[in-house]
């Protein structure tokens, strides 16, 4: 699952004392698959719970502790300056005090003050102890120095408490990173709403007529503006793909509450991407029960048009004279560039993703894509078979281009 966002990203792990060390180890094993160069390092206290052996072996480089070798002295400064990223996971409140305070007493500590780069922490400590004001007044004071402060998570402990201190899942931990890592990229600033996934149009309160989009591509492109610095509001049919972290996410049902929310937050956009499978009909009386066979019998069901989303934000930005990059997606079966050059021009799209829906590899369901993006003036881009985060990647970096040039 290699990542141009972490790819040869340098990322210096500080992993204090907490049972949640364990879970730093996927971190870092994860951090890794994912293309990044992982350098650990180990407080003493940490070593009474994972051994270095651990993450050596799921990174693959040497793991740095608190026995000082004969270049030492420099090492700390060597990893803090050379680092993209510094993030402390599990933090405790020992470590948490250091860091606010600038104790330079260990591996970890002097490493921290070396650093140029981002630096996070990700709290993880047992009971009451978070919530004290201590421990609060350290972490308001790293907030206030523009450390990054990941949240704990309320749940269940080592101890068997129950309370805010537990680290969040290795995904969301990526989450974060991710969002810290992409935060000066090529979109900051920008804001970006794209929809995703199936409408449902209700039959009755058990039925609906829908189609088979996952959602995995929407979901791939608002992770990949993430990646980029976007602010990224999430419009989604009832999706299961997770929602990458550090997005909007909006929930809706029926192409209608699409329009809706569309329409709600359109005025804040740079960039609409029209990733979902919008449903163009509906049934026009839906029944309020549900409808029995025995009673019923076989129901015709007479169908009515939806809004065409994309249509009216045309519509909208020509009255606001708005200056909005709208991206289309045309699911096809057949003469899919005659077909995604009308759609282009008919909803007065600035670049349209042309999806291959009949394949077995490619449009909805499948893990992977491929795509045609066509735009004005005879724009021709093929987007050749690859995993749907890397087919987002190279769509979003076409938006890029194209929105500052
Ligand atoms: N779209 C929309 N509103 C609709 C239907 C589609 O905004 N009611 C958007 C889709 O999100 C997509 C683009 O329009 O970005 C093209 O969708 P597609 O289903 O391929 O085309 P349709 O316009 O529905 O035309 P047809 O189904 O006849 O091919």
């Amino acid at each position: 699952m290699s990542n141009s966002l972490l790819d040869s990203k340098r990322i210096v792990l500080g992993v204090s004392g907490s049972i949640a060390c364990y879970k730093s180890a996927d971190l870092a094993s994860k951090l890794t698959q994912a293309g990044a160069l992982v350098d650990v390092i180990l407080t003493e206290a940490a070593q009474q719970f994972v051994t270095p052996l651990t993450f050596q072996a799921v990174t693959g480089r040497t793991v740095y502790s608190d026995l000082w070798n004969r270049d030492g002295h420099v090492q700390h400064v060597k990893l803090g300056e050379s680092a993209d990223l510094l993030l402390v996971s599990p933090a405790t409140a020992h470590t948490l005090a250091k860091l606010a305070q600038g104790f330079a007493d260990n591996f970890l500590t002097v490493t921290a003050l070396a650093a140029r780069c981002p630096v996070v922490v990700a709290p993880a400590m047992d009971g009451g102890m978070f919530a004290h004001p201590a421990v609060q007044e350290n972490v308001a004071l790293l907030r206030a120095r523009g450390v990054v402060v990941i949240e704990p998570k309320e749940g269940r402990m080592a101890s068997g408490l129950v309370g805010k201190g537990r680290l969040p899942e290795t995904a969301e931990m990526i989450g974060h990173i991710r969002r810290v890592l992409g935060r000066n990229g090529v979109l900051a600033g920008k804001h970006v709403l794209i929809s995703a996934g199936p409408t449902q149009e209700p039959i009755d309160p058990v039925r609906f007529i829908s189609n088979h989009s996952s959602g995995k591509q929407g979901v791939a492109l608002a992770q990949a503006a993430v990646d980029m610095g976007a602010e990224v509001t999430l419009i989604t049919g009832r999706i299961h793909e997770p929602i990458p972290f550090g997005v909007n996410h909006v929930q809706i049902q029926t192409a209608v509450e699409l329009h809706d929310a569309v329409m709600a937050v359109i005025q804040e956009q740079d960039i609409l991407i029209m990733a979902a499978a919008v449903g163009d009909f509906r049934p026009k009386n839906p029944a309020t029960q549900k409808i029995k066979k025995e009673m019923d019998g076989v129901p015709t069901i007479e169908l009515t048009r939806n809004p065409d989303i994309t249509v009216a934000v045309r519509a909208w930005k020509a009255v606001n004279h708005a200056e909005l990059f709208m991206v289309g997606f045309a699911a096809e079966t057949q003469n899919w560039l005659e077909n995604g050059q009308s759609k282009l021009a008919r909803k007065g799209l600035d670049l349209i993703a042309v999806n291959d829906v009949g394949g077995t590899q490619t449009g909805f369901r499948s893990a992977t894509n491929a795509i045609t993006l066509l735009g004005k003036d005879d724009l021709m881009i093929e987007i050749p078979l690859q995993s749907k985060e890397a087919v987002a990647e190279a769509i979003m970096k076409q938006v890029a281009k194209m929105l500052t040039v």
